[in-house]
């Protein structure tokens, strides 16, 4: 298949391109690079031995967009494009809809102009709030707690319209759990813009001297050891669910919401020395007051996706905390600029 990765720059669209190029099929990066470097594009050349295709794209500029389906013809779109940060959406709630939600929609607009019918979107398990009950399924009850989670559960709620208004057009919501580790070359991993918001790329950065000790905001959670229980999942395994989730869609022409985790919680401390084992130093930390927002313990039932894809995840805690180990020592500053 010709395939568009919108916002195919970024940690997990990159990933995603390695297997999808792996699996043999012709695809195109799109990005407007606000939260992400050329600089991976090179790495992706590295790994894959070919030059990548790629597309400067904002999906805020709808002319842009439909302009651009207007002129490439494409089987399928990865939607990766969006931001992400939690605590930055609670400041900027605005600029959270604009880019995600409105993007979206210009998207939408420029594949259904193109006749382009086959979508699969990277959704979250912020969906899910504070589940009542884990493992979480599918089937549970949806509820945001900030306007990040508000414009991911938007879009997949304007996604399923289309649907429902084409019945041509199939879609596959992905719910990913907490993507964490990098590719095996140790060439493209995580490199957060500033301060990371994600705990994975924080200890990285501890571990590599850029910051002096990592914060672990609350030790008094209902769980084993005090601190907050997640479902981390390799980005690897996650990125060959994007490859399992397309041949879904030419398969068997229906929509499809998953969540993709290992069905494992792991706790922050579990991680951190995890991590300090395969990195063999320390990771200094300081237990802090719990965070506004945050919750006790949420992971996955991954068993629709082990069902309807045949995938699961494969690896364990320790490969994602030595890969993710690998990148950050390879590249201490992230990527090089291009
Ligand atoms: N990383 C996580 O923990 C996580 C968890 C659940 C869901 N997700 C979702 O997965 C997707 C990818 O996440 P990621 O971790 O790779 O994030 P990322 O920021 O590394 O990648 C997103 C990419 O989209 C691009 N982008 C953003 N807005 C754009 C726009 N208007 N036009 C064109 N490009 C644009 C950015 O430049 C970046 O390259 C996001 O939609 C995110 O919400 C991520």
């Amino acid at each position: 298949m010709r395939i568009l990765l919108c916002g195919g720059a970024g940690y997990i669209g990159a990933h995603a391109y390695v297997v999808l190029v792996e699996r043999g099929h012709d695809v195109v990066v799109a990005d407007n690079f606000s939260n992400s470097s050329p600089g991976v594009l090179v790495r992706l050349q590295q790994i894959t031995g070919h030059p990548v295709p790629f597309q400067p794209l904002d999906l805020r500029d709808r002319e842009a967009v439909v302009g651009f389906f207007a002129r490439q013809q494409f089987d399928a779109v990865v939607h990766f494009a969006a931001l992400k940060a939690v605590g930055e959406s609670c400041e900027r709630p605005l600029d959270y809809f604009h880019n995600n939600i409105s993007g979206t929609l210009n998207l939408l607009h420029g594949m259904q102009a193109a006749g382009v019918k086959r979508l699969v979107f990277s959704s979250s398990a912020t969906v899910y709030g504070d589940p009542a009950s884990v493992p979480v399924r599918e089937d549970a009850r949806l509820q945001v707690t900030n306007p990040y989670g508000r414009t991911k559960l938007v879009m997949e709620q304007l996604i399923g319209d289309l649907c429902e208004s084409d019945p041509g057009f199939h879609a596959a919501n992905l719910r990913y759990f907490n993507p964490v580790g990098a590719h095996a070359s140790g060439l493209i991993g995580e490199d957060p813009t500033g301060i990371p918001n994600n705990l994975m790329p924080y200890i990285c950065q501890v571990a590599v001297g850029r910051r002096e000790h990592l914060s672990v905001f609350g030790g008094d959670w209902p769980t084993p050891d005090g601190t907050g229980v997640r479902d981390y999942i390799h980005v690897t395994d996650l990125a060959r669910a994007h490859a399992d989730a397309l041949d879904f869609l030419v398969r068997e022409r229906r929509n499809l919401t998953v969540n993709l985790g290992t069905g494992q919680g792991i706790s922050v401390l579990q991680l951190v020395n995890a991590f300090a084992g395969a990195a063999e130093r320390a990771i200094p930390y300081q237990i802090v007051a719990r965070r506004a927002g945050d919750v006790a313990e949420v992971y996955a039932d991954p068993s629709l996706a082990n069902d309807v894809l045949g995938w699961r995840a494969e690896l364990d805690v320790d490969a994602m905390c030595r890969d993710a180990w690998r990148w950050q020592s390879q590249n201490p500053q992230g990527y090089p600029s291009a």
